[in-house]
């Protein structure tokens, strides 16, 4: 990514009223270890229940390419821990399929290839580099005419909010032809109470991985955010789904952003919305396949029906 793009994001959002900061934002190096902290805790259900899905989702994907030769994609693939589950299975049933993770990361994309070619050193493997668009547009639409199998897992999705979901989805779908499939991990609605806890732990976890972003700030524009002064807050709304993250003033404060040459002031108790993790019941799903050009074939679910893998094919 371009290097300016997280200062004018930054700015942009501190600009805004109300304030923002985006989530994309967590994941610089201590964030990836602070969300590392999160998917071991016990609150963190989406986890295992993810974990859980993948381990016996393997002959749904494979019935659902028919037989037939196929790209698997992944976006964001990270580590690729889950996919390794599909991988195995598919290997073992003998399908024909070429591995295409795609991350922005070059470090994650070495990291998992490292592990590709030892645990697998025949698995055809070609990753992409890149942003998640641009990577699709690299892939090429024709020349190729192999069957597109699509993972977006994690419920990465739930960082969206519903419309710009649908948008997202919708835009995905101009990078597949009628027939190709998508695998895509929501957080479904449930008891408020696990949802809230999942984003308010009592260890902290989530407070230092949201306060992090104002570290970061700190480490690479030269900022002056004090970190003693804010609070992680956290609500969930079991009508809309939505479960959002703010940063909270704990008093009157001025921040001195050096390298974007502004100060900031900040009211008692004024927040900073820092993320949104979209929860979605089934209905709400089937919808959203509908409105963004695809059909539900099935919910791959965990067995406390707490989190969905839905499978769609493009229309
Ligand atoms: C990586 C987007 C799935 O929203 O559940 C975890 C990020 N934030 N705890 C989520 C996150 C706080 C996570 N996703």
């Amino acid at each position: 990514m371009h290097p300016s793009t997280f200062a004018s994001d930054i700015l942009a959002g501190l600009r805004a009223s109300p304030k923002q900061l985006s989530s994309k934002w967590f994941y610089d190096e201590r964030g990836n270890k602070l969300f590392q902290a999160i998917m071991a805790m016990p609150e963190y259900y989406l986890t295992d229940c993810e974990k859980e899905i993948f381990q016996d989702a393997g002959p749904a994907l494979l019935a659902a390419t028919g037989g037939r030769p196929f790209d698997l994609i992944e976006l964001g693939a990270g580590d690729g821990s889950k996919t390794q589950y599909l991988i195995e299975h598919f290997l073992a049933a003998g399908a024909d399929f070429v591995y295409r993770p795609i991350d922005i990361s070059a470090h994650a994309i070495e990291l998992l290839g490292t592990l590709i070619r030892h645990r697998w050193p025949f698995l055809p493997f070609q990753p992409i580099e890149g942003d998640y668009f641009s990577a699709l547009n690299r892939l090429g639409s024709g020349q190729s005419g192999r069957l597109r199998l699509v993972l977006f897992p994690g419920g990465n999705i739930g960082n969206f909010t519903p419309e710009e979901a649908v948008e997202f989805l919708r835009h995905l779908r101009t990078f597949l032809r009628p027939g190709d499939l998508l695998l895509t991990g929501f957080d479904l609605k449930k008891d408020p109470a696990i949802i809230l806890a999942a984003y308010n732990d009592a260890t902290g976890h989530t407070a230092a991985f949201n306060l992090n972003l104002l570290a970061r700030i700190n480490r690479e524009l030269s900022a002056d955010f004090d970190l003693d002064n804010w609070r992680h807050w956290e609500t969930y709304d079991p009508l809309s789904g939505a479960a959002r993250s703010y940063l909270v003033a704990q008093g009157p404060q001025t921040v001195h952003i050096a390298d974007l040459e502004e100060v900031f002031s900040f009211a008692p108790y004024e927040a900073i919305a820092v993320e949104i993790s979209q929860k979605y019941s089934r209905q709400e799903i089937q919808a959203m396949s509908v409105a963004a050009g695809y059909t539900l074939l099935e919910h791959l679910e965990d067995a406390r029906g707490w989190f969905t893998d839905s499978l769609w094919r493009a229309v």
